[in-house]
């Protein structure tokens, strides 16, 4: 015959240590501990149950209501619990937060290379007296083609395919339009520069479809080629350093007659072709780099802006930015100025 007395005393020193184990519980798997040693199916108020029916029949229901009681009151602790812990995981989730720190500081943006070489060039020749100007990026084929002497057809075209907006407009492919612009807008003498975008069908290695120019162009009554390589040596002295030479190059632009192409000793090797050993591959061993085409305004040009070609001469220059700012950093890859990649971007802080 069990022990009613015993049964009692057992429920309720289970409910105190239940209490106890459950109010210091700090994680879940300490609360499903508890649930188990004393609520589980062989935990301490199941052997409870169990010895119930060895009890004498008069004592049983007010035991068995004890234990009533004690599952009820087990249930709750544990609910508070469960509680309590979810309470105190949001309260460590939100801890985190630190309204009196300082926030943190945007990093400092920096100007592109090629914003950077442009707005030297641009420095440059304005302190030589030229003009800053600029004109459409989407261009007619006649300022773009026609009016610089390269009519339908012309094969020079093809040098440099673009794309068409319409038959007779298209993306520049030059920024030379803006020779045709500038003369067309006042009489000479015209001194002026244009940097820009200029568009071409062309994408690989050293050719992006996108690039930039700028475009240089003097005209008055005695101007020459003498003057015009006096000018282009202070711009490629400043860019390069003061020990740069130039070299002009016969060559052919439908606008210009005579045309040159200039090149510049090599920024690399120093115009050697080598460093000590190693053959400079910037510019193929020979010591010298093209950096831009000019010569002496078509008298066919100033036919098209109706300026007399007998009573002036003129010369212009048209130069890629993106290929001055590879020589003068270093840069290996034309497609890296355009991938917004901010480990390149940065080093020109
Ligand atoms: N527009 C030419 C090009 O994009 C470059 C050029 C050559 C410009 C000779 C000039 C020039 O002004 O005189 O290839």
């Amino acid at each position: 015959m069990a022990d009613a007395q015993a049964i009692r005393d057992e429920l309720a020193s289970l409910a105190i240590e239940a209490r106890d184990a459950l109010s210091k519980a700090t994680s879940e798997d300490e609360v499903e501990e508890a649930r188990v040693r004393y609520l589980g199916r062989k935990g301490r108020l199941a052997q409870c149950m169990a010895a119930m029916p060895g009890l004498d029949a008069s004592e049983r229901p007010a035991v068995g209501q004890a234990a009533n009681q004690a599952k009820a009151e087990l249930n709750t602790l544990l609910d508070e619990a469960k509680q309590r812990l979810a309470r105190e995981k949001a309260k460590a989730a939100s801890a985190g937060f630190d309204p009196t720190m300082p926030g943190r500081a945007p990093a400092p943006g920096s100007l592109h290379p090629v914003t950077l070489v442009m707005e030297e060039l641009c420095s440059v020749l304005q302190r030589l007296g030229f003009d800053v100007v600029s004109g459409p990026e989407i261009e007619t084929d006649w300022h773009n083609f026609e009016a610089l002497n390269m009519p339908p057809d012309h094969p020079a075209r093809d040098m440099q395919d673009t794309l068409y907006v319409t038959d007779s407009v298209v993306l520049r492919t030059h920024t030379s339009p803006l020779q045709i612009r500038s003369m067309l807008a006042t009489e000479p003498p015209v001194a002026v520069i244009a940097p820009g975008r200029v568009f071409r069908r062309d994408s690989d290695l050293t050719h992006t479809p996108m690039f930039h120019q700028i475009e240089g162009l003097l005209v008055d009554t005695a101007s020459s080629l003498a003057d015009l390589r006096g000018v282009l040596s202070s711009l490629c002295r400043q860019l390069f350093g003061p020990d740069t030479k130039l070299r002009f190059r016969p060559s052919f632009f439908p606008f210009t007659e005579p045309s040159v192409e200039v090149d510049i000793s090599c920024s690399i090797c120093g115009g050697h072709g080598g460093v000590g050993q190693d053959p400079c591959r910037t510019c193929k061993e020979s010591g010298w780099i093209e950096i831009l085409g000019a010569g002496m305004v078509d008298p066919e040009v100033f036919r098209h802006v109706g300026y007399d070609p007998e009573r002036y001469t003129g010369w212009a220059f048209g130069l890629g930015i993106e290929r001055v700012a590879m020589l003068k950093y270093g840069i290996g890859d034309i497609r890296m100025y355009f991938e917004n990649d901010l480990r390149f971007l940065g080093q020109f802080a």
